[in-house]
């Protein structure tokens, strides 16, 4: 379990003051995955640097497992540093050391005797699937597998937390699939806590348990995958479950509808439109599974002159989530 508490960080430059973290909290339960996304200059690499105490937060506190790091110094912090395994979008690899060699260097630094060493290393190829690569130069490899050779590396330390900023933004579609499989087979494996920093959120639909979005060094939105895709209106379920853009038919009032699990769109709509004698347009739909639940999301219209108020009461009343589209986001 990885929690922040309050974390602020306040850089100086010049006579300015400049606020990068503005109060951060988080809760990350063992076992599961969480998302950070969040434009640029939200604050992102920042955290990353607080979590992993490469730069002191002004005030607030890390703490892994209830031990707090924020407070550690030197021996103590090193030791707390060893915790957090981090992924970084390139593997960063030595070039003239074998793939083997690249997953020893942690436990050289930290002196394990050669032959565990060694024995240790190959350990962690074969948990990544890399077994057979022991002897392969990052020259000789794939993107993905160098990227699995950063994942083994990254576990060297036997970490609880790990870390991962951008990992798969360098991969194409397939691999980068695949090295999220495995991130959440290990996630589960290990037991690790895994914070995922991301601006694809590709990655956040296929292995994030819950999401954080971060502006001006605030979270803004956060929860479980399925709670902020399900809320209608919210800038992340904007992004989780978007619809493609389209052209109102005439003046009639612009609605979109949310609805999840089983509640199946087609009965809906006849039912509203048998209900209040209207025609209802479907100007763009989609539907999507997100964390193990299936959302059908509509932006449909209303003939001119109709009321939408008792449409839209209607729907709710179905346990379906519904809100009056601007006419400019239309
Ligand atoms: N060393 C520094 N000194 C002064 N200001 C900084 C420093 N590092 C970051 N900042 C400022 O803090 C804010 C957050 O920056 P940060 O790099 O954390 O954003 P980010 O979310 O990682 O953005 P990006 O997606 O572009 O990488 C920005 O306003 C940035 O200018
Ligand atoms: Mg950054």
């Amino acid at each position: 379990m990885i929690t922040v508490t309050d974390l602020r960080k306040v850089y100086q430059q010049g006579n300015r003051e400049v606020v990068a973290l503005d109060g951060v909290s988080l809760e990350v339960p063992k076992g599961s995955i969480h998302g950070i996304v969040g434009h640029s200059g939200a604050g992102k690499s920042t955290l990353v640097r607080c979590l992993t105490l490469l730069d002191a937060p002004t005030s607030g506190s890390v703490s892994i497992n209830g031990a707090e790091l924020s407070t550690s110094r030197d021996q103590d912090l090193r030791t707390a540093r060893r915790r957090i395994g981090m992924i970084f979008q390139h593997a960063n690899l030595m070039d003239s050391r074998t793939a083997l060699q690249n997953v020893a260097h942690p436990l050289e630094i930290v002196r394990t005797p050669k032959n565990d060493i060694r024995r240790r290393a190959a350990e962690l190829l074969r948990l990544v699937g890399l077994a057979g690569f022991e002897d392969a130069y990052p020259s000789q490899l794939s993107g993905g597998q160098k990227q699995r050779v950063g994942i083994a590396r990254a576990l060297a330390s036997d970490p609880d937390v790990l870390l991962c900023d951008e990992p798969t933004s360098a991969l194409d579609p397939k691999t980068t699939d695949e090295i999220l499989a495995l991130i959440q087979e290990l996630t589960q494996r290990l037991d690790l806590t895994v914070l995922i920093i991301t601006h694809e959120m590709h990655v956040v639909k296929r292995v994030c348990d819950s999401v954080s979005l971060l502006a001006g060094g605030r979270i803004i939105e956060h929860g479980p995958l399925r709670d902020v895709a399900a809320n209608l209106g919210s800038e992340l379920s904007r992004t989780l479950l978007p619809l493609p853009a389209s052209e109102p038919l005439g003046a009639g009032a612009v609605l979109e509808i949310l609805y999840s699990g089983e509640r199946a769109s087609a009965p809906m709509l006849t039912s509203a439109a048998r209900r209040f004698g209207i025609d209802l347009n479907v100007l763009a739909g989609s539907v999507e599974t997100l964390a193990g639940t299936q959302f059908g999301h509509l932006r449909i219209q209303l003939p001119d002159g109709a009321d939408p108020a008792p449409v839209a009461a209607y729907f709710g009343e179905q346990g379906v989530s519904v809100r009056l589209a601007e006419k400019d986001a239309v």
